[in-house]
């Protein structure tokens, strides 16, 4: 993103202006040279501690298979936590062991498909195991590992391990869970865990690593079993807010790699390949939710009123999670406290309450949402009748409608409404 002396915003050399007249709002945008910054900036420090390292890029974040493909041609495989998101990966050209299967309180259905993609199967509970090898033995299975621990800037919303968490295996559970797995015949296996999201302090990595290798590492020594690769999950952080301070990838790396390597020499493991699967340390940053101002009501507070609402960006209503917000043009003015909402007949999508703006905001104006890349338009919806927005990819002066926004057709295409309750013709 650049901002000129009069304040005009651009992504990567395209003004938002112009991407707001060519696509209309709201709509997102993402900077490509930016994903690939994030994703080689990454890659290059987890080599440079532990060479046999690979990223898998959680595809929830953001499903565009745009989005998606770049991230495949820098060398991702993908995290997929439903059949559909391993259909996207299939997309993708991607199947076998460039894709892990790490759904949650499977379905039979989900158990069959998963196993037929032919993908590495993850599996959230021991219980889940009978019912796989009803249906067959997957190639490679790995289990996701509830180290007893789990943290996230974002507090217990995102907390995924640890006792108030809904996944992964009780670490008391996970020796059987191998045991049995090996029993029935498997012989390929790795390790996974995920236990916590948008998180910048080194030391909570090094500290998640060490638990889940100490259980790791006393299942391949009971069980004699050989890990092929750990996946310590995602969780890089980005900084929301302007001021909070960076991840330094390089002492996170390291980090992980020192406590790794030592928890594989003290176990006596063979070194087993290294993964990490983030997304919003990918795409986060790289993606801008451009809006107008449509309505502005002076009542108890100024309240902007634009088309970017809970539906278009759920995080603010979902989390309270900070998004921070441009004025396009108008970043240089004074500034005064004022509420921003969307269209949603919900409180809820009052999302700003009090928010220093520029003072002479008004009727046309476009804004900017920051940071809007990762868990924006794959968790928008369709309430109100409001339709989920477009989103277009950026690249110098270059721009591509990567996705188009939806019609009222949308809206009722899957509804079927029985004869007798449609309304007489004429
Ligand atoms: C299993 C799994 N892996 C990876 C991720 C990506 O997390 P993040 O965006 O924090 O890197 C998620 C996010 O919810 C997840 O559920």
């Amino acid at each position: 993103m650049r901002i000129d002396s009069q304040s005009q915003i651009s992504l990567e050399d395209v003004p938002v202006t112009v991407l707001a007249e060519s696509y209309g709002t709201p709509v997102y945008v993402y900077e490509e040279n930016r994903i690939r910054e994030n994703f080689r900036r990454a890659d290059a420090a987890f080599r440079k501690h532990y060479p046999d390292f690979r990223f898998f890029y959680a595809i929830k974040c953001c499903n565009n298979l745009a989005i998606a493909n770049i991230l495949r041609q820098e060398g991702a495989g993908i995290d997929a936590a439903s059949v559909n998101e391993i259909l996207l990966a299939k997309e993708l050209g991607l199947g076998g062991e460039h894709v892990m299967f790490s759904g949650n309180f499977l379905s039979d259905d989900d158990i069959r498909q998963g196993l037929e993609s032919g993908v590495i199967f993850n599996l959230d509970d021991a219980s889940l195991l009978p019912r796989v090898l009803k249906h067959g033995k997957p190639e490679v299975l790995s289990f996701r590992i509830n180290p007893g621990y789990g943290k996230s800037s974002l507090g217990d919303f995102v907390t995924n391990a640890g006792p108030k968490a809904k996944f992964g295996v009780h670490p008391d559970h996970v020796l059987a869970a191998y045991k049995a797995a090996k029993e029935a015949g498997i012989t390929r296996f790795g390790a996974h865990m995920m236990p916590g999201s948008c998180m910048i302090e080194p030391e909570y990595f090094e500290l998640i690593t060490g638990l889940l290798m100490d259980i790791v590492g006393r299942v391949g020594r009971e069980l004699g079993i050989t890990f092929e690769f750990v996946d310590l999950g995602g969780g890089l952080g980005i900084p929301y807010r302007h001021g909070e301070p960076a991840l330094d990838l390089d002492e996170t790396a390291k980090r992980i790699a020192g406590v790794f390597r030592k928890k594989v020499a003290e176990y006596g493991l063979t070194p087993p390949r290294l993964m990490m699967e983030p997304a919003r340390y990918f795409v986060g940053d790289a993606g801008y939710l451009i809006g107008r101002v449509h309505t502005i009501k002076d009542s108890y507070t100024r309240i902007i009123g634009t088309d970017v609402g809970m539906n278009t960006l759920a995080r603010p209503a979902m989390y309270g999670a900070y998004h921070h917000i441009y004025v396009n043009g108008r970043e240089h003015e004074a500034r005064q406290p004022v509420g921003l909402c969307g269209q949603i007949c919900e409180n809820t999508d009052y999302w700003v309450k009090e928010r220093p703006l520029p003072a002479g905001t008004a009727i046309g104006d476009l804004v900017v949402i920051e940071n809007a890349g990762a868990y924006g338009y794959t968790m928008s919806y369709q309430y109100n009748g409001r339709l989920r927005p477009a989103e277009v990819l950026v690249n110098g002066a270059r721009h591509w409608l990567i996705r188009e926004r939806e019609t009222f057709q949308d809206l009722i295409r899957t509804v079927r409404v029985p004869e007798h309750l449609r309304p007489a013709a004429g």
